[in-house]
């Protein structure tokens, strides 16, 4: 409990008293909402002892303090709220913000393993989850513990003999309770959780697999992880409930059952004393005030469970951007050239054994374009990912300008680096936004230029709202191809004097291709590129060519050099003319 309040506390910003003091209006109205019941008893007892009929008797009186004190713990009640929600959405905002925040600069390779779904249960859920806790749970503990114990007071004050009475059945409910509550049933909970997380992840996973599934007529197959995570999370809720079933029986017997002790003890008392009418009325007293106890047992059954939540939550919040961040560059260095320098450069994904980029080295020279080409999962990819620090290198070093990539502020990095992925992404918004993502600043005139270079001139004309278009509204949808001309208008755009290309493996059709292989010659004009090229259209224009198998560098050439090795590449161009002439 203290270690996960301290936790919260961090979130709390500089206004740490909220809490404290919502849970003191809260204790304080756990004793003034029992004044009611008082009143009530003193009414109950004034009607009995005059038998109702007397006139002169302070009813009245006791009525109205009755409902003023309901009235007062109503506001004290509502005090305590709003300082509570006051404090919990402060929390919650800061947890989004800090991980956001973390986030924001974790190596971008760390989104490759992370399944947006995870991420925004973690983010989303998790974040309000801790809002339950705060605003509504704590409050009610202090008013949950304070109130059982003023009425356990009163109640031997009152008439000790009842008192016991009451207390037997409510001891033995504890009792139960505790044992219920027993923290090796946090294991419960914890895999409570994760069934839940993994729930969400496969359920996102499932649904944006869904055209892919259907092409291959999968169905079954993909709906099996998800049925069965499905599964795990039904079997696991019901064996909770059945090992719960008898305990939580016997506890609510108990519970409700208190009256069945008071009333031999109250026949035994009335018969012992001369007036029955004290009896009655202390009798009335305990059947009303009593289940105050039980009700807040329960309460606090309940915080245990969303103690338990709201710290697993927090936890998850913060293991999710425990994540290696990348260091930050002590002293960063600015660019003032543009080569780039693999020096033994080796790579192993985290948690993998065997090295994707192994002992590499090459250097393209300012102004030069480099292809990369090679077998899949050779480490083209990869390779390239390290220039602008998807990951940083195991061993080695990438250096630009003579300057170690880790030595370089990633704004300056991300300045510097026009960067064009295998799957590239438009974002739901006008084609106007997108492409000026490359660069917020740019004027009409240059957004103008870019599509003209990248040749995206009549996508737009053809759109009926032209550059104010928002895509995937209203059924604007662009094709492959047209969506990397426009991306390469994006990166036109931003004319980073670093130009990484991982080239899309599948163009649309020959017209778009010869398009799009426009726009990329307008685009590595005078740049420094690193181009990975899935079909060797583009190889021949190409400084050098590197050929990458199993993170190594297998050959290195110009297209003729290689061509007369030979090797790797001559084979692979063989292969490439026989595509070429089948298409033809
Ligand atoms: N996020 C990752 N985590 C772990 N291993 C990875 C990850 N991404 C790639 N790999 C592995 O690293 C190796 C190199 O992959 P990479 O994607 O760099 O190949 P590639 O040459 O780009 O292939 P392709 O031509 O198919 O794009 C492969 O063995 C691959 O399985
Ligand atoms: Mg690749």
């Amino acid at each position: 409990m203290n270690k996960t309040l301290r936790k919260f506390n961090v979130y709390m910003g500089n206004r740490k008293v909220l809490l404290p003091l919502s849970l003191v209006m809260s204790a304080l109205n756990g004793i003034v909402s029992l004044l009611p019941y008082l009143f009530v008893w003193l009414i109950v007892r004034t009607l009995l002892e005059t038998g109702g009929i007397a006139r002169d008797t302070p009813v009245n009186t006791y009525s109205w303090a009755a409902v003023a004190a309901a009235i007062t713990s109503l506001l004290v009640y509502f005090v305590s709220l709003m300082l509570s929600h006051l404090a919990a959405f402060r929390v919650e905002t800061n947890l989004r913000r800090s991980a956001m925040r973390k986030i924001l600069a974790l190596p971008l390779g760390f989104f490759d393993s992370n399944t947006s779904g995870r991420m925004r249960k973690i983010i989303d859920e998790d974040a309000s989850s801790t809002h339950t806790f705060l605003a509504h749970i704590l409050p009610d503990l202090a008013a949950s513990i304070v109130s059982p114990l003023t009425v356990i007071v009163l109640i031997f004050i009152f008439n000790w003999p009842l008192g016991v009475a009451c207390l037997v059945p409510l001891v033995s409910a504890a009792v139960l309770m505790g044992y219920m509550m027993d923290p090796k049933h946090n294991d419960f909970r914890k895999l409570y959780m994760d069934a839940q997380e993994r729930m969400s992840a496969e359920a996102v996973e499932y649904v944006r697999g869904i055209p892919v599934v259907k092409v291959f007529q999968q169905t079954v197959f993909s709906f099996k992880r998800f049925f069965d995570s499905i599964i795990t999370y039904k079997d696991l809720v019901t064996k909770y409930t059945l090992a719960w079933q008898r305990p939580m029986s016997l506890y609510t017997a108990l519970i409700h059952g208190f009256a069945y002790f008071l009333v031999p003890v109250a026949i035994l008392l009335a018969g012992r004393a001369g007036s029955h009418a004290p009896i009655i009325a202390d009798m009335f007293l305990y059947v009303l005030i009593t289940p105050v106890i039980a009700t807040n047992i329960m309460k606090i059954m309940y915080l245990n469970q969303n103690l338990y939540l709201a710290d697993e939550a927090i936890t998850r919040i913060e293991k999710l951007t425990d994540a290696d961040l990348l260091p930050v560059a002590a002293n960063p260095g600015t660019l003032s050239d543009y080569g780039i320098d693999f020096e033994d450069v080796v790579f192993a994904y985290p948690g993998t054994r065997q090295n994707a980029v192994d002992h590499v080295s090459f250097s393209v020279p300012r102004g030069k374009m480099y292809a990369l080409v090679g077998p899949s999962g050779g480490g083209k990819t990869t390779l390239a990912r390290l220039v602008p620090r998807f990951w940083d290198v195991t061993g080695g070093s990438v250096r630009i300008g003579g300057v170690d990539v880790r030595h370089i502020a990633q704004e300056e990095l991300m300045r510097n680096i026009s960067f064009v992925f295998q799957h590239t992404k438009l974002f739901k918004t006008t084609l106007s936004e997108n492409i000026r993502y490359g660069n917020p600043l740019a004027s009409d005139q240059d957004v103008q230029r870019a599509i003209d270079l990248s040749r995206s001139r009549e996508i737009i004309d053809r759109l009926p709202q032209g550059l104010h278009t928002k895509i995937g509204a209203g059924g604007t949808y662009l094709s492959g191809g047209e969506q990397q001309r426009i991306v390469l208008a994006r990166a036109l755009l931003k004319d980073a004097p670093i130009v990484i290309l991982d080239e899309a493996t599948a163009f649309a059709d020959p017209e778009n291709e010869h398009l799009i292989q426009q726009a990329l010659r307008e685009l590595m004009k005078g740049k420094t590129v690193l181009m990975i090229a899935h079909r060797l259209t583009s190889t021949q224009q190409a400084d050098s060519i590197l050929v990458i198998e199993d993170g190594k560098i297998a050959e290195q050439g110009t297209h003729e050099e290689l061509l007369s090795r030979n090797g790797t590449y001559n084979r692979m161009w063989k292969e490439y003319q026989k595509s070429v002439e089948w298409t033809v």
